[in-house]
C-alpha cells in the first residue's frame, strides 16, 4: 500500500452528510498528513494556499514557479521554508507528494494539469479548465478516467448561498427558470504592476497575462466561466450556441484582449445566458440574475435575494381586452402599467456563511483525496464552463455564432 492508499480510507464520506458536514469532518480528521504541491503560486496560488493552511492535516510542501520572488512570498504565508522548483516536471517528480495544485495561467493549465494528472496524484485544478476547446476535452478525457480525482476551481459550487439559491429555483421558487443575466462590471484598468526595468516586455507578458490573446480568453474566460458554469448548473446543461462581440472602448494600453464584452449563450429549449462584462463602471458589480416566469434571484459573491412577479403580469391577455391611456384606447401592448422596476428590498436569502468558499472548495477536495470520492465541481463542471468560454471567445473575435460541442461521451 502506498502513501496515498494508505490515506485513501481514512474518514467518512462527506458527499453523505451534504457539505455542513465538512467543516466538523475535516476538523476531527486523525489522518496522516497530505503533502500538497502548488504549481503557479502567483495571486490565486497563494489565496489556495492561505486556505489550505486552514484545512488540518495539510501541509505545503513544496511549489513550482518560473518567477522567483514567489518563492519568498509563500515562505512569509506559510510560516517555513517550502521546497521550489523551476520546473514542474521537477515537483512532479518528487515523490513526498500526495496532491497538486495548479493555479498557472490559462495557457498553461493543459500541460500542467495533464502531467500531474499522468502522476496518479489527485490534481485541483484552476478555472477555465482549458484555453483551447481541443485542450478542454484532452483534460475532460484524461480527468475522467477511473481512478482519477480531478476537481475545478468553480469554488461558487460551494458557497451555500449559490447553492441554497440554485436549489430553490429547481424546486420552482421563481417558476420556470428561462433566463440568467450575469454582469460582472468593475471600473479599473485590470492591470498589474510591473517591476522596472522590463526588458523585452518578458514581465509584463507574464504578470499581465490575462490582457493577451495569446495567454487568456480575456473577461469572458476570466470573470465570465464562473457565471456561465452557474448558467449551466441552473439549467442542468451547457450551451448549445455562443455569440458576441467585444471591443475597447477606454483601455487603449496595447492589451489584445477587449476591456468590455457581451456574449449570448443559448440552451437547449430556448433558455439564454447573457453574459457582460465592463472595466468602465461598476454599478451592477458582479450580479447574477436568474428569471423564472414567476420571479426573480439575484446572486452576488455575498448574498442571494428573491423578488416575485406580480400576479397581474402573467395573467393571460383576455379576448378584445383594450386599454386606455392619455385618451387613446389600444390593446395591452400599449400600457406602461407595471413596467416600473420594482425598488423594494427583495427576500433575502437567509443561509449561514461560516468561511470563504475557496475554503469550503479546499476543504471538500481534501476530504475527496482521503475517502476517494468524487468531487461536486468535477471535470464535467470544469469542461461545461471552459467549452463554452472557448467557444465563445472564437465567436467573439468572429463575430458569428458558433456552435458548442457537447460533452464528450
Ligand atoms: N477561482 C477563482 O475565483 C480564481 C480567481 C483568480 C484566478 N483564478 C485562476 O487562477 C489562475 C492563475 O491566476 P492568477 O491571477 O493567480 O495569475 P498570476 O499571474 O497571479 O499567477 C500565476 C503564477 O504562475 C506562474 N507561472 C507562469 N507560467 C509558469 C510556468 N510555465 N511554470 C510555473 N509557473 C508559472 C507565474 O509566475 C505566477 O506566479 C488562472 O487560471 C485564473 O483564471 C481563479
Amino acid at each position: 500500500m502506498n502513501r496515498r492508499e494508505l490515506l485513501g480510507g481514512a474518514s467518512a464520506a462527506w458527499f453523505a452528510m451534504g457539505l455542513e458536514g465538512v467543516r466538523g469532518l475535516a476538523e476531527t480528521a486523525t489522518a496522516d498528513e497530505l503533502r500538497v504541491g502548488v504549481i503557479g503560486p502567483g495571486s490565486r496560488g497563494q489565496e489556495l494556499i492561505l486556505q489550505l493552511l486552514h484545512v488540518p492535516g495539510v501541509r505545503i510542501a513544496a511549489i513550482c514557479d518560473i518567477y522567483e520572488p514567489r518563492y519568498a512570498q509563500v515562505n512569509r504565508l506559510v510560516g517555513a521554508e517550502v521546497a521550489t522548483t523551476k520546473d514542474y516536471r521537477d515537483l512532479l517528480d518528487r515523490k513526498d507528494l500526495d496532491v497538486i495544485y495548479v493555479a498557472t495561467p490559462l495557457a498553461h493549465h493543459a500541460e500542467h494539469v495533464l502531467a500531474a494528472l499522468k502522476t496518479g496524484r489527485p490534481v485541483y485544478g484552476e478555472k477555465a479548465m482549458g484555453f483551447t476547446p481541443e485542450q478542454c476535452r484532452e483534460i475532460y478525457a484524461a480527468a475522467t478516467k477511473p481512478g482519477t480525482l480531478f476537481q475545478i476551481g468553480h469554488q461558487y459550487r460551494y458557497a451555500p448561498w449559490v447553492r441554497a439559491a440554485v436549489e430553490q429555483v429547481k424546486k420552482g421558487k421563481i417558476g420556470e427558470p428561462t433566463h440568467v443575466y450575469a454582469y460582472w462590471h468593475r471600473n479599473n484598468d485590470w492591470r498589474r504592476q510591473v517591476p522596472s526595468p522590463d526588458p523585452g516586455g518578458k514581465l509584463e507578458h507574464l504578470i499581465n497575462w490575462r490582457l493577451y490573446r495569446e495567454t487568456s480568453g480575456g473577461l469572458l474566460t476570466e470573470l465570465g466561466s464562473h457565471h456561465i458554469d452557474i448558467a449551466n448548473w441552473v439549467f442542468d446543461a451547457i450551451p448549445e450556441r455562443a455569440t458576441g462581440m467585444t471591443s475597447i472602448v477606454r483601455f487603449h494600453d496595447g492589451r489584445t484582449v477587449g476591456d468590455n464584452v457581451q456574449a449570448v449563450f443559448s440552451y437547449p429549449g430556448g433558455r439564454r445566458l447573457m453574459f457582460s462584462s465592463l472595466t468602465d463602471n461598476a454599478k451592477m458589480g458582479n450580479e447574477l440574475w436568474i428569471y423564472g416566469t414567476e420571479g426573480s434571484v439575484a446572486i452576488t459573491i455575498e448574498d442571494a435575494t428573491f423578488y416575485y412577479e406580480p400576479k397581474a403580469r402573467i395573467k393571460p391577455a383576455e379576448e378584445g381586452e383594450q386599454v386606455a391611456k392619455h385618451g387613446i384606447t389600444t390593446g395591452a401592448s400599449y400600457s406602461t402599467k407595471g413596467e416600473m422596476p420594482y425598488r423594494g428590498p427583495g427576500e433575502k436569502l437567509r443561509v449561514p456563511v461560516t468561511e470563504d468558499p475557496t475554503l469550503t472548495a479546499c476543504r471538500a477536495f481534501i476530504e475527496c483525496v482521503r475517502t476517494k470520492r468524487q468531487p461536486l465541481a468535477d471535470a464535467r463542471v470544469g469542461y461545461g464552463s471552459a467549452i463554452a468560454a472557448a467557444i465563445a471567445n472564437r465567436a467573439v473575435y468572429e463575430e458569428q455564432g458558433i456552435r458548442v460541442p457537447a460533452l464528450p461521451a
